[in-house]
């Protein structure tokens, strides 16, 4: 089973995805729409769905015709309904989740929580169709300052930063330092 810090069940949970929906949906809803590829008849895929919002409002855009498949490895805080939008219970690192299918992929603040990103990637990758486009939105957690004393202080850019001990078992084991590998 696929361990996930932030578990649906968790109080409040509901809450801070419905927050994130309303500060980061417009940005990520702006993004989408420079790709142009979001169209009435289009397959789109959102994984690491949270409340899906996003996959709701994709599967607006897409119809009557397309369909807005969602993803996550829970859906019990999925509040929307819409008739050509597809919820599946799913891991992303397992499996593509439907090969050479969708015209986009699109992940928001779910790569950071996965253990075998280049897996996922992998997969997401995998889901797309050869015309299709990926969007991956995660959170930038640099430049960080966190408290004394000096070896557990990191500020600066992820090329300029202290590397205490302790900070430097963290970058070893951040998902994120193996997305930067994944993707140049
Ligand atoms: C921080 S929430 C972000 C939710 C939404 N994308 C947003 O930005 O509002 C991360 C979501 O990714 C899901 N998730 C984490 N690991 C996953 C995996 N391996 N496969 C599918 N979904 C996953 C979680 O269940 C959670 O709903």
């Amino acid at each position: 089973m696929p361990e996930y810090v932030l578990g649906h069940h968790l109080k409040g949970e509901g809450k801070r995805l419905a927050l994130m929906s309303e500060l980061l949906d417009p940005m990520h809803r702006r993004h989408i729409e420079e790709l142009d590829i979001v169209k009435p008849g289009a397959r789109t895929l959102e994984v690491g769905c949270g409340n899906g919002s996003i996959s709701a409002w994709l599967a607006r855009r897409v119809s009557p015709d397309g369909k807005a498949v969602a993803v996550d490895l829970d859906l019990s805080l999925i509040d929307v309904r819409a008739p050509n939008l597809e919820l599946r219970q799913d891991d992303i690192v397992a499996a593509p989740v439907d090969r050479r299918s969708f015209d986009l992929v699109t992940a928001r603040a779910v790569l950071h929580h996965v253990a075998n990103v280049e897996a996922a990637i992998g997969n997401l990758v995998a889901s797309l169709r050869p015309d299709g486009a990926i969007l991956l939105i995660e959170p930038d957690f640099l430049p960080v300052s966190v408290a004394k004393p000096p070896c557990t202080a990191a500020r600066g850019t992820a090329d300029q930063i202290y590397l205490g001990k302790k900070w430097q078992r963290v970058r070893e084991s951040n998902p994120c330092t193996s997305l930067e590998r994944a993707v140049s």
